[in-house]
């Protein structure tokens, strides 16, 4: 870990610590001094200054640069959206699934949006394969090599499993755009339960689009959401989803025309989502100014650290152990999820439950005290503590 990267330094960016134990950032990260001064800050002009429209632009370009820095990508393949479902029914809307190629294969790790948009296209000719988990938290990659074919327009993949925390490898992402790619289709990668505590770059993992929010990991708000489509591939895909944000110009107001931007802009739609962008650029800022590799390695350290003390205490988890297969997210099965996530909660430990399972998900602003604090909590309610089942019993 860089020398400069200090966890209480960093908790020190975040009010709600040490009030909190939170391990909640898989559904919305906390919120920091510099996101709730930029708020501010935006409420403070509204005030003074009524509206702000070059500087509420810039803005939106300010959280694109930000993203592409993250992700290593040019700003031109960003499009910043309302939501990560905003950008893929923007995407979706420039196929045409009355061709041949009218399949789209999805993971059963997906988030629901990120399976019922492409479910939503049936009506307009698609054509929708699962692809099932095998067992421990894994998408075997035969599963996908029985799916892919000369039929398949779109792959949709989840880097991490928002109900596990399982975790589609590197080297899988490149073996699935691969098989992808030999087909003639698009490899769609949701990246929203890992981005933020990681280094993840689309272009090395070879996916063509890559999705997420900020809400999460990414330290922002709700509200606004990202999209990284392969710049070679914008020209390709016209969106019937759009907006006067998405033209070329966005100042020729012309309403005889509709002249998609040439740049990834062309998957946004309306009125950015100002405040969100105000929000997450500072979140952003926080991200970056810290480095996402000490935030990684301080992520992979408590992780380690949770399910080290997990397994000593002879509590199962759900997700895989080896870091390479699992995210920031890990799981623990409960009789009464509901009820453990309500009792650690009158503790001071923020969770939240999917499927008879407890989500912890972990930042850089965890440390050992809330790891020892959260396996204690749960030992003390051994009886509401489930066994691991098989990954793949669950729905599927
Ligand atoms: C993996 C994943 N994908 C997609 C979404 C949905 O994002 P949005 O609400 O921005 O459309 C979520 C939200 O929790 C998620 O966890």
């Amino acid at each position: 870990m860089p020398a400069s990267f200090n966890v209480d330094d960093f908790r020190a960016n975040f009010p709600s610590i040490p009030r909190l134990t939170y391990l909640n950032s898989g559904s919305y990260g906390l919120l920091a001094n510099g996101v709730r001064d930029a708020l501010t800050g935006y409420m403070d002009g509204r005030i003074e200054n009524g509206a702000d429209w070059a500087g509420w632009v810039g803005e939106l370009e300010d959280v694109r640069a930000k993203m592409a820095r993250l992700l290593g990508t040019d700003a031109d393949e960003i499009a910043i959206t309302g939501s990560a479902s905003s950008g893929l029914n923007a995407l979706a809307s420039a196929f045409d699934f009355r061709s041949e190629r009218n399949r789209i294969v999805v993971s059963n790790f997906e988030f629901p949006t990120s399976a019922q948009i492409w479910h939503a296209q049936e009506r307009a000719g698609g054509e929708v394969v699962h692809v099932a988990e095998g067992s421990e938290g894994r998408i075997p990659l035969e599963h996908f090599e029985q799916a892919i074919d000369e039929r398949t327009a779109i792959v949709a993949i989840s880097q991490v499993c928002y109900r596990h925390g399982g975790r589609i490898s590197d080297d899988d992402i490149r073996a699935i755009a691969k098989m992808a790619h030999q087909h003639g289709a698009l490899l769609v990668l949701d990246s929203y339960q890992i981005v933020g505590t990681e280094v993840i770059r689309p272009r090395d993992l070879d996916v063509d689009v890559c999705i997420g929010g900020m809400l999460k990991y990414l330290l922002g708000t709700a509200g606004i959401g990202f999209m990284y489509v392969r710049g070679s591939l914008i020209s390709q895909l016209i969106p019937r989803a759009t907006g006067w944000f998405a033209q070329a110009d966005l100042d020729a107001m012309d309403i005889f025309a509709s002249v998609p931007s040439e740049t990834a802009r062309r998957f946004e739609g309306g009125t950015p989502p100002v405040p969100s962008c105000i929000a997450s650029s500072a979140g952003l800022s926080l991200i970056l100014d810290t480095g996402l590799d000490a935030i990684a390695e301080q992520v992979r350290r408590v992780t380690r650290s949770a399910l080290d003390a997990l397994s000593e205490a002879g509590i199962p988890f759900n997700n895989p152990n080896e870091d390479a297969q699992r995210g920031p997210l890990i799981s623990i099965p409960s009789l009464d999820d509901v009820g453990m996530v309500d009792s650690l909660a009158s503790k001071g430990i923020v969770t939240s439950c999917r499927d008879g399972k407890i989500r912890a998900g972990f930042h850089a602003y965890n440390d050992e005290g809330d790891v020892a604090r959260f396996v204690s909590a749960l030992k003390d309610h051994r009886d509401m503590l489930g066994t691991a089942p098989e990954m793949a019993a669950a729905r599927f």
